[in-house]
C-alpha cells in the first residue's frame, strides 16, 4: 500500500511516500527557518502562508522522488494536530483535495503519534515495551509504548518544552533561531562542567520543568557577562541532557522497558543521543535513536502512522478538521507489559 503523507503542523512543509508503513520511498522537507529567524520564533501567519505557497511543489517533489504519480497512490494522510491552526489547515486541505481527486482514503494523523512511530518505522521488529522520550519544540513527554496505538503517558513537562528551553536560551545568548542546533554545535567547543546549572525535578517523579533552568542561565549571563558563551551553552546542554537521561532511565525502570527510544526535534541533539546510547549500554537495554531527519518534523512518520490507523480505524471522514490542541490518545494498557 502506497501512502502519501503530508506534514504542515509548524514550520516545516513536508511530504513523503511510504510503502506498507515501513519503506520510505521519498521524504521531502522544506524548512521555513529562515523566514522566522528574524522574529526569534515561529510566526503562525507567516507559517501558514509559506506552507500554502510551497505545498504543491513539495508534494510533487515527493512523488517524483518516489518515482510514482498520483494514480499510484492508495491513500493520503496529513497531520491533523497538534500544531498551529492555520498551518495544519494547509496540509489537511491539500490531503483532502488529493483524496477527492484520486478517489482514495484520507487519514488525519496525530503528530505526536507520528513522532512515536518514527522510532519503529525502520525497526518494526523492535522489542516492546518501549520507553520513549519525546522531546520537541512543543512537547516533552515520556511515553510507554506497548504496541501500535497502545500508549501511556508516564510524565510530561509542567512548563516549557525542552526544545523551547534550547530556543529561549539561544535567544538570550544572542545565538539566533532555532536554538537547538546552534547550541549543539557551540557546546562542542565549550566546557560542560564550567557552570553547574540546576537539574530541575530530578529524583522527583517523571514530570519535567525547564523554565527555572532558563532563568538560571539568564541570571548567570547577568552575573558574569564575560563568561565564554560556549561554556554557558555546553553547561546548559549538559543540564538538560542529564535531566532527560535520568528521567528516561526512571521511566524505563517503571515499565520494565526492553528498548529506549528518543524522538522529536531535540532527539537530533548529539549529546543527548550519546547519553541515551550510554544509558542503554549501562542498563542492558536496546537504544533506538532514529536518524536526525526522522526525529525532526517530517512526513514519513505521518505516512507510516496513517498506514496503521487506516488498518485499525479505516479512513477519516472528509469533514474532520484540524485540531490544534489534539492530545496523544492513550489506551490505559498499564499492565500490557506483563
Ligand atoms: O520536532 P520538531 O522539529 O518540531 C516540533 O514539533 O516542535 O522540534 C523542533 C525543536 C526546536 O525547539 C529545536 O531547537 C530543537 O527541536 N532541536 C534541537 C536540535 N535540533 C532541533 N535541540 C537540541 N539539539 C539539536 N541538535
Ligand atoms: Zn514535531
Amino acid at each position: 500500500m502506497i501512502v502519501l503523507g503530508i506534514e504542515t503542523s509548524c514550520d516545516e512543509t513536508a511530504a513523503a511516500v511510504v510503502v506498507d508503513g515501513t519503506l520510505i520511498r521519498s521524504s521531502v522537507i522544506s524548512s521555513q527557518v529562515e523566514l522566522h529567524a528574524r522574529y526569534g520564533g515561529v510566526v503562525p501567519e507567516i507559517a501558514s502562508r509559506a506552507h500554502l505557497e510551497i505545498i504543491n511543489q513539495v508534494i510533487g517533489d515527493a512523488l517524483v522522488e518516489a518515482g510514482i504519480t498520483f494514480a499510484d497512490l492508495d491513500a493520503v494522510a496529513a497531520t491533523r494536530g497538534p500544531g498551529l491552526a492555520g498551518a495544519l489547515l494547509v496540509g489537511v486541505s491539500a490531503a483532502k483535495a488529493v483524496a477527492l481527486a484520486c478517489c482514495i482514503p484520507y487519514i488525519g494523523v496525530n503528530h505526536l503519534e507520528g513522532h512515536l512511530h518514527a522510532a519503529w518505522l525502520q525497526n518494526p521488529g523492535v522489542e516492546l515495551p518501549l520507553a520513549v522520550l519525546l522531546v520537541s519544540g512543543g512537547h516533552t513527554m515520556l511515553v510507554a509504548v506497548y504496541g501500535d496505538a497502545q500508549y501511556r503517558i508516564l510524565g510530561q513537562t509542567v512548563d516549557d518544552a525542552a526544545g523551547e528551553a534550547f530556543d529561549k536560551v539561544a535567544r538570550l545568548l544572542g545565538l539566533g533561531y532555532p536554538g537547538g542546533p546552534v547550541i549543539d554545535r557551540l557546546a562542542r567547543e565549550g566546557n560542560a562542567r564550567a557552570i553547574r546549572f540546576p537539574r530541575p525535578m530530578v529524583g522527583d517523579g517523571l514530570d519535567f520543568s525547564f523554565s527555572g533552568l532558563k532563568t538560571a542561565v539568564l541570571h548567570q549571563v547577568r552575573r558574569d557577562p564575560d563568561a565564554s558563551v560556549a561554556d554557558v551553552a555546553a553547561s546548559f546542554q549538559a543540564a538538560v541532557v542529564d535531566v532527560l537521561t535520568r528521567k528516561l532511565d526512571a521511566a524505563a525502570d517503571a515499565i520494565d522497558a526492553r528498548t529506549l527510544v528518543v524522538g522529536g526535534g531535540v532527539a537530533a541533539n548529539s549529546a543527548l543521543r550519546a547519553s541515551v546510547d550510554q544509558l542503554a549500554a549501562d542498563t542492558g537495554r536496546a537504544a533506538l535513536i532514529p536518524p536526525a531527519e526522522l526525529c525532526t518534523d517530517n512526513a514519513a512518520m505521518i505516512a507510516a502512522t496513517a498506514w496503521w490507523r487506516l488498518r485499525s480505524d479505516g479512513p477519516s471522514p472528509l469533514d474532520d478538521g484540524a485540531f490544534p490542541s489534539l492530545k496523544l490518545p492513550t489506551s490505559g494498557t498499564d499492565t500490557a507489559a506483563h
